[in-house]
């Protein structure tokens, strides 16, 4: 007669197992993890700019930036060139300044 009780135990532990494990891996299996989008570069990026400047990062670092002045784009493409090994020709530098003025220029 006690076995009874042992069935029912098994059938219980088994129908947990049954109902609770796949839905475990439903819940875990799967992990969705949001990422912004990447962003592109804004306004009419030349040549130069569209080969070298999303090769590191996205185009936000550039939007995210204040306003600069000229000089201070100047000096932010001449250190991605210098400092972290951006592939620029020297002729470049100016079209892709240009740009970075027209997209995110502050008056000086
Ligand atoms: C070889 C890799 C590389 C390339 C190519 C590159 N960058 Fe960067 N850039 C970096 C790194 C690394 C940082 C982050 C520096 C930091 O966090 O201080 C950065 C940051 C920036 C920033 C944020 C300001 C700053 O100094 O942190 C701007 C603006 C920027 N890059 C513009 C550009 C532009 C414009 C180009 C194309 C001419 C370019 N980058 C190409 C590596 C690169």
């Amino acid at each position: 007669m006690h076995h009874i009780g042992y069935h029912l135990v098994c059938g219980i532990g088994c129908l947990f197992l049954a109902l609770v494990v796949p839905a475990a891996a439903a819940e875990f299996g799967i992990v969705a993890v949001n990422l912004p989008p990447p962003v592109g570069l804004p306004g009419k990026p030349p040549i130069a700019a569209q080969q070298a400047c999303t090769i590191c990062h996205s185009g936000d670092y550039i939007t995210t930036q204040p306003p600069l002045t000229r000089q201070q784009w100047n000096t932010q493409v001449v250190k991605m060139a210098n400092d972290y090994g951006c592939p620029l020709s020297e002729q470049s530098i100016p079209v892709i300044v240009n740009w970075l003025v027209e997209i995110n220029g502050k008056r000086e």
